[in-house]
Formats: C-alpha cells, sequence, structure tokens
C-alpha cells in the first residue's frame, strides 16, 4: 500500500491507553457482510430506486475505497453501512450481527459506540466549542461531562489539535475543520471509520493530510477504513475497491488495484486529449 505518511510523522495518529481492538490479531476477518442489498425510496407517487441487489464483503483492519459517477448510489450505500439507513431488502452484517435486527435505541448505540463518520462538509453546532463539538458523541453514550471532555481532549491530543479545544470550529479553516472531525469520529475509539469525500473540499496538501489520518487510524490502530472517494490518486492506498455504477457494486479482487488505478488515469488522458483535439479544431 502506498505511504503517504512517510518522510511525515505529524499526520499519525497518536494510539491511546489500551487503543488495540481487544479482537486484534493480523488475521483478517470478515467485518462486514452486506447481502443483497437493495434501497429505493417513495418521491410521491414514484419509487426511486438507487441500489440494486448488492453484496460484497469487508475484511477487519483493511483500508476501502468505494469508487463511482456522481449520483451512482454512494452516499447512499455509506449510509446503510454506517447503521443509518436500513436498506429495503437484504442484510448487513457487522462484526457477526444483523444490524438492522437491533433495537432502534441498540443500533443507536452500536452507531455511536463502533462507528466513526466523517463528511465532505462537516456539521457543527455553532454554539459550542471545538472540544465540546467533538466530545458530543460520548454524551449520547451516556458519558458524564468530565469524562466526555477528557476522552474528546485525549482525541484531539492524538491528532495534535489540542491548541484548537477552546476555539469555534466554524473560525477555523477546512483542513483544520476536518481534522476536528477526524478527532470527533475516533473519540468513542470505534472499530470501524466511514469517510464520505472526506477530501472534497479541500486542497491537496489538506486532502493529504486528511488521507494519512485515514491510514494511520487503519494501519497504526488496526482499525477498519471505509472511504468514498473522487480523487483517483487516492485509489492506490486501498486494500480493496468497491466500484459502484448504477446502484450495483462490483467489489474488486486485491491485484485489480492497480490495473483499475492504470486504466482510470489512461482515461483521464483520453479525455484530457479529446478535449485538447476539439480546443484545436475550433
Ligand atoms: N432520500 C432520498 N430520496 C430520493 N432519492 C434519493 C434519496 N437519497 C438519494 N437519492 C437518489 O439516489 C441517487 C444516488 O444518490 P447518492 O447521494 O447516493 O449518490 P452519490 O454517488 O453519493 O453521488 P455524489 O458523488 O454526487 O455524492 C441520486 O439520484 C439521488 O437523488
Ligand atoms: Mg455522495
Amino acid at each position: 500500500m502506498k505511504d503517504i505518511t512517510k518522510n511525515d510523522t505529524s499526520h499519525v495518529i497518536k494510539p491511546n491507553k489500551g487503543s488495540e481492538h481487544p479482537s486484534s490479531t493480523d488475521r483478517h476477518r470478515t467485518l462486514i457482510k452486506v447481502q443483497g442489498i437493495e434501497q429505493s425510496f417513495k418521491v410521491g407517487e414514484e419509487t426511486v430506486e438507487v441500489l440494486h441487489n448488492s453484496s460484497f464483503t469487508i475484511e477487519e483492519k483493511t483500508f476501502n475505497i468505494i469508487y463511482g459517477p456522481s449520483g451512482s448510489g454512494k452516499s447512499t450505500l455509506l449510509n446503510v453501512l454506517s447503521a443509518i439507513q436500513p436498506p429495503t431488502r437484504g442484510r448487513v452484517e457487522i462484526a457477526g450481527f444483523d444490524i438492522y435486527k437491533y433495537k432502534p435505541e441498540q443500533l443507536a448505540y452500536f452507531r455511536g459506540s463502533q462507528i466513526g463518520v466523517v463528511y465532505q462538509q462537516n456539521y457543527w453546532v455553532s454554539s459550542l466549542n471545538v472540544i465540546e463539538n467533538v466530545a458530543l458523541p460520548l454524551y449520547f453514550l451516556g458519558k458524564k461531562k468530565q469524562e466526555a471532555h477528557r476522552l474528546a481532549m485525549d482525541a484531539l491530543q492524538r491528532i495534535d489539535m489540542a491548541p484548537f479545544a477552546k476555539k469555534s470550529p466554524l473560525l477555523l479553516s477546512g483542513g483544520e475543520q476536518q481534522r476536528i472531525a477526524m478527532a470527533r469520529a475516533i473519540v468513542a475509539d470505534p472499530m470501524l471509520i466511514i469517510a464520505d469525500e472526506p477530501t472534497g473540499s479541500l486542497d491537496t496538501k489538506n486532502g493529504d493530510m486528511i488521507m494519512a489520518l485515514l491510514q494511520s487510524y487503519n494501519r497504526d490502530l488496526k482499525r477498519t477504513v471505509v472511504l468514498v472517494t473522487h480523487n483517483m490518486e487516492y485509489l492506490p492506498l486501498a486494500d480493496r475497491l468497491i466500484k459502484i455504477n448504477d446502484g450495483v457494486c462490483q467489489e474488486m479482487q486485491n491485484d485489480d488495484v492497480g490495473h483499475t488505478t492504470k486504466n482510470l488515469i489512461k482515461d483521464l488522458g483520453d479525455r484530457i486529449d479529446k478535449l485538447a483535439e476539439s480546443k484545436r479544431n475550433g
């Protein structure tokens, strides 16, 4: 796997005490098993079918990238994987549990304690400062304020953002806000991080920094990462690629990663050549 943290140790998430997941071994086991999921939405009289009969697995402690064109269903799929949206059909097993069989309060606890989510744009409670925003998921898990703040400060320290604790998140740069979003995603020490285009609104330097944090969470802390990205240059970071097209997911094999990246780069080159030619021909 390409290592974008090489020569730059500032983008490494520092482990906290006991951060190794209790079930950690070097063997990869299936963490997520998606079986025949379909997702449709009722819009007025119409039914919009977004995901079609898709099945795949995600192994524990791996770095997974989902890619596909705009509107293909990537965010819809992530909502299903992150225990937010039950599929219309099919099942999603995480760590051996059919998650949508949980009662709503069990599902909410599972989501809050085991899944950290990072989005392209972040949603902050504007009346709260950075540490309070990072601590927020812990209040929902029933932690007392003092304990929640201790863990939030710990998460901020692990990504070198402790000096920002008392600031308003709204006054921070895009890159700083995404780092804070990473702190919020890891504050409960989840086994799974799900990120929906977390670098989409960032420049290359800040994008690489967020990718390095995700990579570190996977490599150093042995957690599982599922990422949606439009940025082709990040595809070689994946252990496994999942391609989605018109709502159909296709699991690529490990040795397809390099091959897929080369094809995508070739497609991009062809497109640039075509555009240049059309410009030359007026
Ligand atoms: N709640 C909903 N109700 C109706 N249609 C929806 C709903 N959620 C998503 N869709 C539709 O599903 C399709 C896929 O949307 P989705 O947001 O998953 O795409 P995406 O691959 O994430 O796109 P992008 O790359 O632009 O973020 C779109 O046509 C969208 O309008
Ligand atoms: Mg999307």
